[in-house]
Order: structure tokens, then sequence, then C-alpha cells
């Protein structure tokens, strides 16, 4: 997992009021709460004094084994042993990290603490004029896996030959590649057999339309089907072998608030879903369950996608986990 990135960690809902909230995240014990200024904590879930394990209880940030208080930039607030009148001595504290609650998700910058944040990477089209809907799914992979698998753009007509992948449209022209300077963008062109090679992507004339796939990092993606409907996804990784997708279906053509309402939670609970279960089928017997640069496999052209994928992380990974 790549440090120093923003990543999507909970969907918002998940994070009740007066709740606070044990969970791995990024292969940590986290705990999560809102505090009374509508503020997000987010701590290690190890208490500094003598290492207790869940630091919370009875809904309050506080060991249950000496009854250490934590406040939600991780210092101890109160130490009941020296008497409420005695200052709380610096050295004492846990590793927080910075953490929001913005497009519906709880994000947050997984590393180290700084005095500014860069923005949260969430895409800028995305806005409140849209509807959606959730869908939480947990994959027994590693999350590069999941990524890939929503970057590779040969697999429709087989994984998907009776739903989005019919036709056997089964050569790949290009794909076209294009790194911006916060996401990956994929063009893809799918057609039939017709004896001819594929063609690379310099043959293919200067796309017109917007990228049909965007993957941001930290965890992030879109299929930008139509400017009115997107599948979003957030890749969240628990630890080095398992994964929680929260796919979404966002729209704004039916607008209404009842029926717009209904259409995106079947479309997404229904026609997602089935999609998400073909894909889960093949990617979660993959290995290793961890992807990198250079494994052993045989890549081809149309797998560019997924080769800027890990070439670009590998890149993050020098930079930020040192
Ligand atoms: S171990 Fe947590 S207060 Fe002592
Ligand atoms: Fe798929």
């Amino acid at each position: 997992m790549i440090r120093n990135q923003w990543y999507a960690v909970l969907d918002s809902k998940e994070l009740r009021k007066n709740k606070l909230l044990g969970i791995t995240r990024l292969g940590e014990k986290l705990v999560f709460w809102r505090d009374r200024n509508g503020d997000i904590g987010c701590l290690f879930d190890k208490c500094t004094h003598r290492g207790k394990g869940r630091i919370l209880s009875n809904n309050m940030v506080q060991c249950p084994f000496h009854g250490f208080e934590y406040d939600t930039s991780g210092k101890v607030t109160k130490i009941p042993a020296i008497g409420k009148k005695t200052l709380v001595p610096y050295r004492y504290k846990v590793n927080a990290y910075h953490a929001v609650d913005k497009h519906g998700f709880i994000w947050i910058f997984w590393g180290e603490n700084k005095d500014e944040y860069p923005p949260i990477p969430f895409f800028e089209d995305i806005d409140e004029k849209f509807k959606y809907d959730t869908l939480i799914d947990h994959w027994p992979i590693h999350y590069s896996r999941v990524i890939e698998n929503q970057l590779d753009v040969i697999h429709l007509p087989f994984v998907h030959a009776n739903t989005i992948g019919r036709g056997c449209r089964t050569l790949i022209d290009g794909p076209i590649v294009k790194w911006t300077e916060k996401e990956l963008q994929v063009w893809a062109f799918m057609r039939k057999d017709d004896g001819t090679k594929p063609k690379k992507p310099e043959e293919l004339p200067k796309p017109k339309h917007d990228a049909l796939l965007h993957f941001r990092f930290g965890n992030i993606w879109q299929n930008r089907l139509a400017n009115a409907f997107r599948i979003f996804a957030a890749f969240v990784p628990i630890d080095e072998e398992n994964t929680i997708i929260y796919l979404r279906l966002y729209q704004k053509i039916w607008r209404l608030p009842v029926t717009g309402w209904i259409i995106t939670k079947l479309a997404n609970r229904i026609g997602n879903k089935r999609i998400l279960r073909q894909d889960k089928r093949v990617v979660i017997t993959q290995l290793p369950k961890k992807t990198k640069l250079k494994i052993k496999e045989n890549l081809l052209q149309g797998d560019s996608p997924v080769i800027e994928y890990r070439r670009k992380r590998k890149e993050l990974i020098e930079k930020n986990n040192i």
C-alpha cells in the first residue's frame, strides 16, 4: 500500500454519530468516530500506556484498562491515575490520521501528518446533482488485483459474455492510455475479429470523446458511461489479502426524488451487482494475490492500462514508502 495518499475507507453512513467504530484498514487496526464538532477521529487502536488493543469503551475513546482518554489528534487528555489537576505529558499519544467526511465517504490521509494536506482526489465532474447508491462487497484478494480488474479492457467478452460483454467483440485496438496530472485515463476500442491485427495506440485517431475509464491514486475509479451516468468504485484495502469494494452508481437522468432513488438503487443492486459477481468469481482466484510491475505474467498490448497502473504504483511506493 502506498503511503502519503488519500484513501476512501468507509461510506459516510457507516460512521454513525455517538458510535465508535473499530476496524482494520490498510493493514492497521484503527478506531473511527465523530466528535462533538463533527470532526472525524482516526487513531491507532492500541493504547500508549501498556499496549491494550481496542481503546474504545462506553462510546468514549477511553482505554478500558486504566481509563486513559484520547482526542482526535491522538493525544491523551486524561489519565485518571495522576488526577485531573496534573498536566498530561506530551509523550502520551498514539498515531492519528487526518480524516474527513466528504462526497459520502470517510477519507484518511494515510501517511505523515502535515500542516496542509493535498486536496481529496475525488472526480470534480461528479457533483451534487447526481443521485447515487452504494454497494459494499468484500473480496479476499489484495486491492491491486481489484483495481487492475477495473482497468482490464480485454476480459469483457469472456467474464461478462451474457451482460456487458455480449457481441463477441474480442479484438482490442489500442487501448489509448494517458496520464494527466491527476489520473490515469483509458479509451478502449473493441471489435469483432476480422483477421486484421490490433491497431497500435498511435495508429488510432485522436479520441474526440472523454476517456471511458479514470483511475486516481490512492483508490478511486470511475467508468464514464455517459455524462449523466457513471459507475464509481473505491477499492478499500483491509490488509494484504483482503479488499472491500464500495461500488456506486451515480446518475442524473432520473432526478425525481422517489423514482430517481428507486431506479438508482435497483440498477446498482441488481445490474451492477450481477456484473461485479462475474468479476469477483475470476479475480479472487488470481495468483499471486498482490501484483507488482515485474511478476511472472505474459502480458499483451491490450493490457497496457494494467501495466501503466503497475508502473506508476511502483514509482509512488519508491517515493513514499521509505
Ligand atoms: S493500557 Fe490503556 S490505560 Fe493502561
Ligand atoms: Fe469486469
